[in-house]
């Protein structure tokens, strides 16, 4: 309908952790080939976060960016996307939009499902958005990855935010009908409330991954989305990189292509720089991919672009949206480039260190210590109140 007007992702800003903690260095701690993460898994660097850091600052730090070039007009709503949640009641996108100085007419939510809590949030903002064309929705997506030390998830950790503003006549990408969606129960993937970090069932997990992914596919062809081969280029989420390439190619032969193993690698490329870089940043990975191939893909200018998004649990979705005119002069190349260099890298001591300090749980004041470069920080704790404050 040509009086319908496009919907989509407007601006999207990046955040990550002040640490980072090299591959090879956790491989040396554990006496392992580096090649088995750099090679195998397909991951360089993980984030990490400092004490004084949590999903609420890397939010805040990607969404004032946002709020900074684009203003606070027409927002009226924040989907905060987490499965890193840090109480059970409050969403930690209130937190979020005090610390951005939001106005109170911005109702917020958090949605949780794995990773994929974030595709929903999006597509739940480009509902509200065909109603009444004139709101803006902030669609927020941060996460930490944790997996116990020594086990086999240790290597795929990582954190990151990604803030999208979503609105009408979008400026980098507008969102496709239809949605391909699959849904399944399966525990390959969980986190119980008493725990801070996931258990994963490894090899099943990448099955049912697989599974669900194909599932999204087929139930996008048989609603009549666009032909496998029409897209640029698909952004898969990215537990680690080498997931994409093994997704990627559950689906090039599920629509009978047989790409080697170069062709796929190739065709993924620009949409893992970052992530090989900063790890599983969980609901924000996916989005994390498309920031990478947008800002470093040659010229995409009204290309389609997939987006494959997955939480383990399980659900996935499969979508495109359209490359949009002068996108370029949105990106936030240079921003995410630094942000990613100027981490602080952690010896594997450190690193150790920072993985054992908890919160009390028993409510008693405590302070963080403060190390975090970035506008925001998470203070500690008073009387079972989260402190925070903006630098
Ligand atoms: P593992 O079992 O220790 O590793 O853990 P492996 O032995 O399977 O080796 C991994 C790969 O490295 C293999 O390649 C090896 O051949 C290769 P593949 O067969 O897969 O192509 N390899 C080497 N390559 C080069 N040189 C060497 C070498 N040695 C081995 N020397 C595993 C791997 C992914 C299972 C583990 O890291 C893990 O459990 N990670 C967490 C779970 C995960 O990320 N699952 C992904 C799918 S589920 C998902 O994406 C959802 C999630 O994001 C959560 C959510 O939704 O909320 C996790």
């Amino acid at each position: 309908d040509a009086a319908t007007p496009s919907i989509g992702i407007h601006d999207l800003a990046l955040a990550t952790s002040h640490h980072s903690l090299d591959l090879e260095s956790l491989a040396d701690h554990h006496g392992i080939d580096p090649a088995k993460f750099t090679v195998g898994i397909g991951q360089h660097v993980m984030s990490v976060l400092a004490a004084d850091e949590d999903i609420v600052t890397m939010a805040a730090d990607a969404t004032a960016r946002i709020i900074a070039r684009n203003g606070t007009d027409g927002i009226r709503t924040l989907l905060f996307a987490t499965e890193s949640g840090i109480d059970q009641s409050k969403s930690a996108g209130v937190y979020v939009h005090s610390l951005v100085g939001l106005p109170p007419t911005v109702r917020v939510v958090e949605l949780k499902q794995a990773c994929y809590s974030a595709t929903a949030a999006l597509q739940f903002a480009v509902g509200l958005i065909a109603r009444d064309p004139s709101q803006k929705v902030l669609v927020v997506a941060s996460d930490v990855a944790r997996y116990d030390l020594g086990s086999s998830g240790e290597s795929t950790q990582g954190a990151a935010a990604a803030a999208m503003l979503v609105q009408a006549n979008p400026a980098l990408l507008a969102v496709e009908n239809p949605a391909g969606v699959y849904t399944e129960d399966v525990m390959d993937f969980w986190r119980p409330n008493y725990r801070s970090t996931a258990l994963v069932d490894g090899k099943g997990s990448i099955k049912a991954y697989l599974n669900a992914i194909g599932g999204a596919w087929q139930d996008y062809a048989d609603q009549g989305g666009e032909p496998f081969e029409s897209f640029a280029s698909i952004c898969y989420h990215q537990p680690f990189t080498k997931m994409a390439t093994k997704a990627h190619r559950h689906l090039a032969v599920l629509n009978g292509q047989n790409p080697t193993p170069v062709e796929v690698a190739a065709y993924l490329e620009d949409t893992m720089r970052y992530n090989r870089l900063i790890g599983n940043s969980y609901t924000a990975s996916v989005y994390v991919a498309l920031a990478s191939l947008l800002d470093h893909a040659d010229d995409l200018t009204g290309a389609r672009v997939g987006l494959a998004s997955y939480g383990s649990g399980s659900v996935a979705e499969f979508f495109g949206g359209v490359v949009q005119p002068g996108y370029r002069d949105h990106l936030r190349r240079e921003e995410h480039t630094a942000m990613i260099d100027t981490r602080v890298p952690l010896d594997h001591t450190a690193y150790e260190v920072l993985h054992k300090t908890t919160l009390p749980e028993d409510g008693r004041e405590y302070r963080t210590t403060a190390e975090r470069a970035g506008s925001f920080r998470f203070v500690g704790l008073n009387e079972h109140r989260r402190l925070y404050e903006r630098g």
